[in-house]
């Protein structure tokens, strides 16, 4: 296929080149209706193509012209056999992979730290998760992912399991070993289901780890927009074979996607695509280059540490994506999150996550020569700081925690319900430090990185409660409780 092509991009400028008088959707009527400081500061040229479906503007729920043809140049470029284009980001990607894959009460094993999106398809399908503990690091504060061995063993011990969900890379850039793992699942007649979100960008760099649609998975799902260039919430469900039904996914897609989609968003992705297919290896280099020089220089820093291949080989780390870049603060004395707000604060500099020992920096095509430099001026400048005192703890219960190292990563509670039923089930409020022993009916999750630490169906463990607790304190923004400063915890009546 001619890669340089973008045909549905193409058909929004024929639609506005045409010069149409506009009858239909969206009402501000290609920006004439919109609020003017609103379309002063956005443009003309969005307003223009922000359209709904139409004759010669092809629909996306029903695909014949332009938007098959887009779709079918990103199959070609990802190496699937088919290609759909999401507006809801991979949360959507997750609902519609685990809705066509699985039906109610299918067993399905999942590493528990997938994103929240994944409890929400649990929630929808009504499949059963059977929870794999992804390997712990310790020292950085982090899960890395699955093992083969530990998918393995997950099959041995439940022979009914339908499909595996594999989450790689992790937000942290760390990726799975998904030839082995796709080897093991396959060869029991069992489906693999990848959450790519965060490797949009794999499949067109050799330096980058092997991406899901080269490994062969039945689905995955990517978010162009996080990695590559599309606007904000536009991702991309890739299918290779027919393992999964084709039709039963073309129903899902049909009836969960807005029959309104944003069509900039929609063209975003089919100009992201040609991006990548005709000079993706080019700009990723430049982009792993910038990285690679990057961490280097924040490595030369006192105090600080931003791993890279040296991580390779550890449990769960199969390979690395170097466009990432964590940097662990624990030993300045500073929590991710306050290395964050200071990083923010004084220099001007905001990156993409903060958890307790670490933040991250996302390296993207985007991303300039001057951008890193002034990143690497604010970390240098972040460790040269005196540490201010107890900012994040009054008593210094935190600091002497993490001194002593009791601030680890909390088991897998056991599972006492479907999150399905928990979350639907009658709820009450209960004090969430006297909710030991309850069934959660909340999803609880630090964001980002987005992970839950209880979900739907978990007994709240004293473990739990403790480690909320100790998050809270370090000043977590925490996503999902009705309580968002979880004083209170909703749980099964
Ligand atoms: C691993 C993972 N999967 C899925 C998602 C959801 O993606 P989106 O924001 O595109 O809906 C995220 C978001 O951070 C994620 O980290």
């Amino acid at each position: 296929m001619d890669q340089s092509r973008a045909p549905y991009f193409q058909a929004l400028l024929d639609y506005v080149d045409a010069g149409v008088i506009p009858f239909h959707t969206p009402g501000h009527k290609q920006g004439i209706g919109m609020d003017r400081a609103f379309r002063e500061f956005v443009g003309d040229n969005i307003a223009s193509i922000d359209l709904t479906p139409m004759p010669g503007i092809d629909d996306l729920l029903q695909p014949k012209e332009s938007i098959l043809e887009a779709q079918r140049l990103a199959a070609e470029a990802y190496g699937a056999d088919r290609t759909h284009f999401l507006i809801n980001g991979s949360t959507s990607g997750n609902q519609c992979m685990l809705m066509a894959a699985l039906d109610p009460g299918d067993k399905v094993a999942v590493p528990r730290n997938s994103h929240k999106s994944l409890l929400g398809s649990l929630v929808m399908s009504g499949a059963r998760p059977i929870y794999m503990q992804p390997e712990v690091d310790e020292a950085l504060h982090m899960d890395h992912t699955v093992t083969p061995a530990t998918v393995e063993r997950t099959l041995d011990e439940h022979s009914d399991i339908r499909a595996v969900y594999i989450v790689s890379p992790t937000y942290y850039g760390v990726a799975a070993d998904l030839d082995r793992i796709f080897e093991i699942v396959h060869a029991r007649g069992k489906l693999v289901l990848v959450d790519e979100a965060w490797g949009p960008h794999f499949h067109f760099h050799p330096d980058l780890p092997r991406s899901a649609t080269a490994a062969g998975a039945d689905l995955c799902v990517n978010s162009t927009h996080k990695m590559l260039s599309s606007f904000s919430q536009s991702s991309m469900l890739h299918q290779i074979g027919e393992r999964v039904r084709i039709d039963r996914l073309d129903a899902v897609l049909k009836l969960f996607l807005s029959t309104s989609p944003n069509l900039p968003m929609v063209a975003s992705l089919d100009v992201a695509r040609r991006q990548m297919a005709m000079q993706g290896e080019a700009l990723l280099s430049d982009t792993i280059a910038l990285a690679q020089r990057t961490r280097a220089l924040i490595n030369e820093i006192p105090g600080v540490y931003c791993f890279g291949e040296e991580l390779v080989g550890r449990a769960g780390v199969f390979d690395f994506d170097p466009t990432k870049v964590t940097i662990t603060v624990k030993d300045l004395g500073y929590t991710g999150y306050e290395a964050s707000a200071i990083l923010r604060g004084r220099y001007n500099v905001q990156v993409e996550l903060a958890d307790l020992f670490n933040v991250v920096a996302l390296f993207t095509i985007g991303t300039t020569q001057a951008a890193a430099d002034r990143l690497v001026f604010g970390v240098k400048e972040l460790a040269r700081e005196d540490r201010p005192v107890d900012i994040f703890s009054p008593s210094g219960v935190l600091e002497r925690r993490l001194k002593t190292g009791t601030y680890k990563l909390p088991k897998i509670p056991p599972l006492r319900m479907p999150p399905r039923e928990a979350f639907l089930a009658a709820t009450e409020p209960v004090r969430f430090k006297s909710s030991q022993g309850r069934i959660c009916a909340e999803v609880i999750t630090p964001y980002p990185p987005g992970i839950p630490v209880i979900a739907p169906g978990e007994e709240i463990t004293a473990e739990i409660i403790d480690y909320l607790d100790l998050e809270l304190r370090a000043g977590v923004h925490m996503q999902g409780p009705f309580d968002p400063q979880l004083k209170r915890i909703r749980v099964v009546k």
